[in-house]
């Protein structure tokens, strides 16, 4: 039966059968389709997966790893306790890994070759970290080619962009390959991308779909590739095509702290009163307001918490701009654990200043693509109002430029009021 299918890869690793449909729950929930229910989810991930591979209807998906530090594959894998999701994603990608993994060097290209060529048009191509261009091409090679050369893998005709152009879909697994992630940091000598720039520069038109974060989620992963399987369409995506039901509220709006903020009721340093009393994170560094992603629906480690819920600010790990490298999360929200004074567009960098906050042109604009703009400028239409973390901004002007919170400094003037 349906139930039994998956039971026993699921039961010899731990993981229960009710822990399964809660999973199913969770992506039900998450894909956003009008009335599916855990079932329906977990008959789909069984039968396409399970049963269909019996038949030869598996989804082919490729995985390819480029410049990260392989947190997305640890981020699903969690060997020691694994996650629905983890198992999922092996049957899913099992076809990837028999055909590719076996092999090694040249061959281990040809049987890539021969993956595309026989499911042309209908695999899922998952990308793990940045597109390298630097070094024509050779920041990132595999292989070796019939001349014993290494294959550069991130050139207009290489690998890479073969395997782009033949997919039936790209999903930019983690804020690396939706454009550069920390790997893209400035001054980025690698020439680090994402992929939907990649395939941009190079004319390749295949559909993408960016599902940014640091690492990547492996519910909101397994949840688009699911609900490809369930409608053999992509989910709705925005205007960065990032699946609007994931991307489309900050951390801010669904944050369980928000009536600390709403209340002026903050965090001013780790290790005080405020922090046991689990007040608004915002002094400390916490980037919930500018950064859009369901994190508090959807959950981290195997659902168990997430950043804020354990004390965390959230550091705007999902902030992402697949058009660019000049946005990635890292330039845009460093220092992590202050308020940003400095606003940075590519070498160039701004200080937020309470003067700046009168707003320039140039500021306006650099604040509206950091997705802030609307709400440190005061005009709160279609957005959490922002007044609150404004006239913090101007009270504590001069405290955090650019560097790790100075949060005595910040006590001291937070108890001078
Ligand atoms: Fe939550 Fe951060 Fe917003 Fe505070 S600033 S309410 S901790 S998201
Ligand atoms: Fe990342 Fe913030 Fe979510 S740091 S994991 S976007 S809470």
């Amino acid at each position: 039966s349906m139930a039994d299918t998956l039971c026993e890869p699921l039961a010899s690793r731990g993981v229960t059968r009710r822990s399964f449909l809660a999973f199913c729950g969770t992506v039900a929930a998450a894909i956003g389709i009008e009335g599916i229910t855990e079932v329906e989810v977990a008959q789909a991930i069984e039968e396409k997966l399970l049963i269909g591979k019996a038949e030869g209807a598996l989804l082919p998906v490729i995985w390819m790893e480029l410049g990260s530090c392989t947190g997305c594959t640890e981020s699903l894998a969690q060997a020691d306790d694994p996650d629905p999701a983890t198992i999922i994603m092996e049957y899913i990608s099992l076809n990837y890994t028999e055909t590719l993994g076996a092999g090694a060097g040249y061959s281990l290209e040809e049987a890539r070759e021969e993956t595309i060529k026989h499911a042309d048009g209908k695999y899922v191509l998952v990308i793990e970290g940045a597109v390298m261009t630097a070094c024509d091409g050779y920041a990132l090679t595999v292989g070796d080619g019939p001349d014993h050369k290494p294959i550069p893998v991130c050139t207009p005709d290489g690998p890479l962009a073969e395997a782009c152009k033949h997919a039936a879909a790209v999903i930019a697994a983690g804020s690396c390959a939706v454009d550069g992630g920390f790997v893209a940091a400035y001054p980025n000598p690698m020439g680090a991308c994402g992929i939907q720039k990649f395939m941009k520069d190079n004319g390749i038109d295949t559909p993408v779909v960016n599902v940014p974060s640091c690492p990547v989620n492996p519910a909101r992963l397994v949840a688009v590739i699911v609900e490809f399987i369930l409608t053999g369409k992509l989910p709705a995506l925005n205007g960065f095509n990032m699946p609007s039901a994931f991307y489309n509220q900050t951390i801010h709006d669904n944050c369980p702290r928000r009536g600390h903020f709403e209340n002026g009721e903050f965090v001013y340093k780790f290790g005080t009163k405020e922090e046991s009393m689990g007040y608004c994170l915002y002094p400390v560094g916490c980037k919930g307001p500018q950064t859009k992603s369901n994190c508090a629906q959807v959950r981290w480690n195997r659902r168990v918490s997430w950043c804020i819920d354990s004390g965390s600010p959230c550091i705007g790990c999902s902030c992402s701009d697949p058009t660019t490298t000049t946005y990635n999360w890292y330039d845009s929200n460093t220092p992590f654990l202050g308020r940003i004074k400095r606003v940075r567009l590519g070498s160039l960098r701004f200080d937020v200043t309470p003067v700046a906050l009168g707003i320039t042109g140039l500021m306006a604009a650099a604040l509206v693509v950091h997705g802030m703009g609307f709400k440190i400028t005061g005009r709160t239409d279609g957005g959490a109002p922002f007044e609150k973390a404004k006239e913090w901004e101007i009270k504590h002007g001069k405290v955090v430029v650019d560097e790790p919170a100075k949060t005595e400094s910040a006590t001291e003037s937070a108890k001078e009021e």
